[in-house]
Parts: C-alpha cells; sequence; structure tokens
C-alpha cells in the first residue's frame, strides 16, 4: 500500500518536494507511453486520480507505478480507463436536451437541407444516441448524419455494440424504451440497430487532433471541464471553427465558454450559435 505521505495531494501538509517532482516527471512519462497528454488536464483532478490507481495499485511511490505500468500492458490500459472519466447519461441535463428537441434542432432543421452531428468526448454512446432519438422523433433521421470521437478506444468499441448494461441506462427511465430497445441478457437493453447503425464513431483527441469542419451541431458536454483553463481556450477555439456558419455549439449544465468567444453568442443556457 502507499503511504500516506507519497498518497498526499498538492498543498497538502504532509507532502514532500521530491514527491511533486516525482508526480510531474510521472505524468510527463506516462503521457508518452498511453498517448494523451495529462499536463493539459487540471492539476489537482488529475494527481488525486493518479494516486488513487497507485494506491489500488499497492505502488508506494509514482516511480515504482511507472514500472508496473510500462511492463504491464494490462495494467496500463486499466490506467488509461482510470484516468480519463467516462460517467455519461441518456438525455444528460433532461431541461437541455428538451430545448434541443423542442427548439434548437427544428430551427436548424429549418435554416439547414442537411444537419452533420458531432459529439465530441463521446464516451459509450448515450449523448450522441440521445441526439438520434430526438431526431427520430422529428422524422428527421434521413437528414441528419451523426459522429461521435472520444480519445479512448475502449468506449467507441462499446458505443459502437450499441448495447448499454444496467448501469448504463441512466436518463432512460423518461422514454419508452421499448420503443427503441430490445432487452437482452443480465438487464442489458440494446439499441435498435437501424438507430444505432446512423451513428459512426471514431478516436479524435481533442487536445492533439486537427478538427474536421461544417458541422451544424457540436455536442461537446462535460469533457472540457477536466482541461486547464488555456487548454480549454484552445478547444473551444477549434469547435468554433469546426462549426459551418449559424451551427450550434451544446455544452454541460454548468459550462461556459470562458474566455468569451466573439464567434460564439450565447443563446439559450448551454447553447450557442456561431456567428453566421
Ligand atoms: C465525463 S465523459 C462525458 C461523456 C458525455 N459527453 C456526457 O456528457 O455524457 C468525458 C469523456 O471525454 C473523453 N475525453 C477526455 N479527454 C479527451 C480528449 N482529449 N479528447 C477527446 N475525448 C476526451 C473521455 O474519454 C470521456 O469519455
Amino acid at each position: 500500500m502507499a503511504s500516506s505521505a507519497s498518497s498526499s495531494l498538492p498543498g497538502d501538509p504532509g507532502r514532500v518536494p521530491e514527491e511533486s517532482g516525482s508526480l510531474a516527471a510521472f505524468k510527463r512519462e506516462i503521457s508518452q507511453l498511453i498517448g494523451v497528454n495529462l499536463a493539459e488536464y487540471q492539476d489537482r483532478q488529475m494527481e488525486r486520480r493518479i494516486q488513487t490507481l497507485m494506491r489500488q495499485e499497492g505502488a508506494s511511490d509514482p516511480i515504482s507505478y511507472l514500472e508496473v505500468l510500462r511492463s504491464d500492458p494490462r495494467k496500463l490500459h486499466e490506467f488509461t480507463l482510470g484516468v480519463t472519466i467516462h460517467v455519461s447519461e441518456w438525455f444528460r441535463d433532461a431541461e437541455r436536451f428538451e430545448d434541443l428537441a423542442r427548439v434548437v434542432m427544428p430551427e436548424l432543421l429549418e435554416r439547414f437541407q442537411r444537419l452533420r452531428i458531432w459529439s465530441a468526448g463521446c464516451s459509450v454512446g448515450c449523448e450522441l444516441y440521445s441526439a438520434v432519438i430526438v431526431a427520430d422523433r422529428l422524422g428527421a433521421l434521413d437528414r441528419c448524419e451523426f459522429l461521435g470521437t472520444d480519445i479512448d478506444e475502449d468506449v467507441l468499441g462499446r458505443a459502437r455494440a450499441g448495447i448499454f448494461g444496467a448501469n448504463e441506462q441512466k436518463g432512460l427511465a423518461a422514454l419508452d424504451a421499448r420503443r427503441y430497445f430490445e432487452p437482452v441478457d443480465a438487464g442489458a437493453l440494446q439499441l435498435q440497430p437501424e438507430l444505432a447503425g446512423r451513428a459512426r464513431f471514431e478516436r479524435h483527441d481533442l487536445l492533439a487532433d486537427s478538427y474536421d469542419q461544417g458541422f451544424q451541431l457540436i455536442l461537446c458536454r462535460n469533457v472540457t471541464i477536466y482541461f486547464t483553463p488555456d487548454s480549454k481556450a484552445r478547444v473551444y477555439r477549434h469547435l468554433s471553427s469546426a462549426l459551418a456558419p449559424a451551427g450550434v455549439l451544446f455544452l454541460g449544465n454548468v459550462e461556459r465558454v470562458m474566455p468569451p468567444d466573439a464567434s460564439l453568442q450565447p443563446f439559450r443556457p448551454s447553447f450557442y450559435r456561431k456567428r453566421a
């Protein structure tokens, strides 16, 4: 088990300078190994997560933990899953999804012949598939294209499968689930293939990869909350350039474009429109 000194957090009295140095070195080294630049995520949250994983492994310090991860690909994969938070829900923040269904998507459908819709940081797909269901209710499926991206291949595989275990059904209660899902083993639900087949999932790192252009709607919700302020601002600039003029950016409930970006105008809570 990790000693209490090695598991203390930045600013904790028990913390010693060498430890902060070794944690910084750990972050640099591990970023290379997993291909995710941890320096762009908020320090306190990231360090807390690393220390929890280190403790669970029973490593006494970051250097010995690094050795374990280097020598065991399975543990390295588990570490990657552990540092990227994947919590997701269907129709997350129900009121905002009501706005999407009643106002935002109908307006977009009036303005544009076709909608390219991107869920950036899509996790296991509940968010993108919620948008698929909204489009279905509006009778607009054939006018929409759906793309989900995430940094993590594991969640993308689960999103492609379209099968949701009992702990991945939060938010479905309000829906007539029988209309959209078939029950499968152990309480899991499978999204109907004709809906699941509408979505495409690809790996994309919002902090490192180039962005495609011409989207009418981008959902980027509860993803940038983990980034440093500079990285967050850069991601919003890229998301703005990925939107078509008059396209819409849909953020999480407590998220704001900060610092304000003149190209993105807030027009309802959580929604920004790109200047036409
Ligand atoms: C908390 S989940 C949010 C899922 C969904 N957007 C929602 O609100 O329900 C955050 C997701 O962002 C992904 N993520 C983290 N860093 C990323 C990055 N640099 N590029 C793309 N996705 C990232 C994680 O893998 C995770 O699946």
